[in-house]
């Protein structure tokens, strides 16, 4: 039986497998959580297994576990190093959701007429990253398994790899492989197929700015105090400028320029700016003067306030001057940006413009770098030959604004080039409510890294 027919006959399980994944929620923010987040390690250990992986283990961390999983079919065949994570974002909030978000329905939308899978982490990730142990298990079955495979998938992308990061690093040798395989990104649209070559890194901070020592009453105190929340917008404010560039000292600094050539190239990706807004729903597109939605998505640098709070938000209204404001602030960066020296340039600036009525506290989550893959390797080639078997066109090599921080460090400890083929449409509602990721998605893409396999082999042979 081919990989093809194996896939279409076992379709039924391959979406129910799935479904009973996305209904563990394994959120691994929210420590409420936690007995989710090591079942749903515990169903990616088992579904290796039955998938056919010679050893499966789940390695424990300080954090939540990493599951790994291998088959050697031969030695001397190449390695296909598959990532992927089992953690999903918080649904919250709830109530925004139409149907609940660890009870996966299958319904039509504009971009998925054949159906999609609405539930939280049925695009990010696991829908994506489980169609690589359904591919593994067709080209097995099939006999037509023509790599090694070792498959990580771990349970912290979601609040930023560290325990990963330590892992990576301290088995090097477990991980040899010729080319990291990630389906964790978007593509452009089913009629028009691209692979990821960048991803932004990520500088994530959270600002306390302290007034008073106790709230106040607004009446008696209002005019005469500071307010922090006061203070905080304004601070915020001016942290773009009239051009909607990013006041902080320095930070353009080492930001990586490109040709015209290239950002002409970038621009040839089909993009539709009114289909974009009408289905964000918003009148105007926003951003960096001088450049082109695409280019601020894909290659410049941004900030963004995440939350913000303090005061009193509850029902009615209560006269307070709070105490404290709060504001968690993420800054999307771009090759040659330091996440480290960005974190201290922004700290720097804030204590720098807060006024002497306030106390600032800055304290840095999580960051990772930028990452870019050539297009010249051969993995890069093989994720072409496999997108043009599976759908009839040429890949578009695209850049996206979304990080995956860990795709450096591949890159720097393991020295391979990551391959980012991934299925979901930006319309997906990834971390938002109503994820949903699309049942032909799911499909094409368990056949498309088949193909990635049989093509990655073959060129290896050739080279
Ligand atoms: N899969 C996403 C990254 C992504 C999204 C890449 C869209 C390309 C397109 C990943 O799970 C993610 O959400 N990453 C976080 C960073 C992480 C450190 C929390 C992100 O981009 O916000
Ligand atoms: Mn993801
Ligand atoms: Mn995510």
């Amino acid at each position: 039986m081919s990989v093809n027919s194996y896939i279409a006959s076992h379709k039924e399980r391959f979406l129910n497998e799935l479904l009973e994944l996305l209904r563990i929620p394994s959120v691994s923010a929210d420590p409420k959580f936690k007995d989710e987040v090591f079942q749903a390690a515990e169903f990616v250990k088992s579904s290796l297994e039955s998938a056919g992986v010679d050893r499966a283990e789940i390695c424990a961390t300080t954090g939540y576990p990493i599951v790994y999983g291998e088959k050697i079919i031969d030695p001397s065949a190449p390695t296909v190093l598959v990532y992927g994570h089992y953690d999903v974002q918080p649904a919250d909030p709830y109530e925004l959701w139409d149907s609940p978000p660890f009870e996966p329905i299958i319904k039509p939308t504009e971009e998925h007429p054949e159906g999609a899978i609405f539930a939280r982490g049925s695009a990010d990730d696991k829908g994506q990253f489980y169609m690589h142990v359904k591919a593994f298990e067709a080209m097995l079955a099939a006999g037509e398994l023509a790599c090694n495979v070792k498959f990580m998938i771990e349970g912290e992308e979601e609040v930023g790899s560290e325990n990963l990061d330590l892992f990576v690093k301290g088995n090097v040798d477990k991980l040899k492989a010729d080319v990291v395989l990630i389906s964790d990104t978007s593509m452009i649209s089913m009629e028009t197929p691209s692979v990821t070559v960048g991803l932004r890194g990520l500088a994530y901070m959270q600002v306390e700015v302290t007034g008073p020592n106790r709230d106040l009453h607004s009446g008696t105190y209002g005019g005469a105090v500071a307010n922090p929340i006061n203070a905080l917008a304004k601070m915020i404010a001016s942290l773009h400028d009239e051009n909607n560039r990013i006041t902080i000292p320095g930070f353009y600094d080492r930001v990586e320029e490109y040709s015209a050539d290239y950002r002409e190239q970038l621009n040839k990706a089909p993009f539709d700016e009114e289909d974009y807004k009408r289905k964000l729903a918003i009148k105007e597109v926003w951003g960096e003067k001088g450049y082109t939605t695409i280019e601020r998505v894909g290659i410049r640098p941004t900030l963004d306030v995440n939350g913000v709070w303090g005061g009193y938000t509850g029902e009615g209204a209560k006269t307070v001057l709070p105490s404290k404001a709060f504001a968690k602030i993420s800054m999307r960066l771009v090759p040659n940006q330091d996440h480290k020296e960005i974190a201290r340039l922004f700290e720097e600036h804030l204590k720098a413009i807060a006024p002497p009525s306030v106390t600032v506290k800055v304290v840095p989550h999580h960051g990772g770098q930028a990452a870019v893959v050539p297009t010249d390797s051969l993995g890069y080639h093989a994720a072409e030959a496999a997108i043009q078997e599976a759908f009839g066109k040429q890949a578009i090599p695209t850049r996206e604004g979304g990080s995956i921080p860990i795709t450096s460090l591949f890159q720097q400890a393991l020295g391979l080039d990551p391959i980012l083929m991934g299925f979901g449409l930006d319309t997906d509602a990834i971390h938002s409510p109503n994820e949903h990721y699309g049942v032909k998605n799911y499909f094409m893409g368990i056949e498309t890294i088949a193909l990635f396999f049989k093509h990655f082999s073959k060129l290896h042979k050739n080279s």
